[in-house]
């Protein structure tokens, strides 16, 4: 199995709505690394919700938690299934991390799909506001950056989370 091997980390990476939650919480049944959701970690350690972060002290600031926390588990020899924010790829010093530490997993939708399943989202401080118009320009901004660090490209329209499961478990035990 070379990709366990490699001692990495199964990084699942993509836009909000495309399901990593979801779909890191059963590939846990699948494999014997803990699932850790870094924003449901970050609100627990600051018993804060993200939004309510976003709002007292900003995006930055929360840009600086979400950094501290991946780069915690990243430099853990134990590997992890790490379920990262849609921002994780701003900064580039996470770009980088993740390259190195781990199998990047890139889960896609449609950017319609999306707003589908956003569209009676209220946890998203990002999308306050004009929701369709945020998402089309938050996908532009960050596509190239998810491509530029993604190993795998798991398109996630109209498929369920068992077959999603099943392609990314094929791609971790090549
Ligand atoms: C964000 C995505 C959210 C959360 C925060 C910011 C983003 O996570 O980290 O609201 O910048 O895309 P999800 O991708 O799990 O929605």
């Amino acid at each position: 199995n070379s990709m366990s091997a490699h001692k990495k980390h199964l990084i699942l990476m993509g836009m909000m709505g495309t399901g990593k939650s979801t779909i890191g919480r059963h590939l846990a049944q699948y494999l014997p690394y803990p699932a850790i959701d870094l924003d449901h970690w970050i609100e627990e350690k600051q018993n804060q919700s993200i939004p309510s972060i976003f709002e007292e002290f900003g995006e930055s600031y929360f840009r600086e938690l979400e950094s501290q926390a991946f780069k915690h588990f990243l430099e853990q020899s134990q590997q992890h299934i790490l379920i990262t924010g849609g921002g994780i790829v701003l900064r580039s010093e996470n770009r980088k991390w993740i390259k190195e530490n781990g199998v990047v997993f890139h889960l896609t939708a449609d950017v319609d799909t999306l707003i589908q399943r956003l569209e009676l989202d209220g946890n998203r401080p990002l999308l306050q506001g004009n929701k369709v118009e945020k998402i089309r320009r938050i996908w532009s901004e960050r596509k190239s950056l998810y491509e530029s660090i993604a190993d795998y490209q798991i398109q996630t329209d109209a498929r369920s989370p068992e077959v999603i499961i099943a392609e990314i478990l094929s791609h971790w035990h090549q």
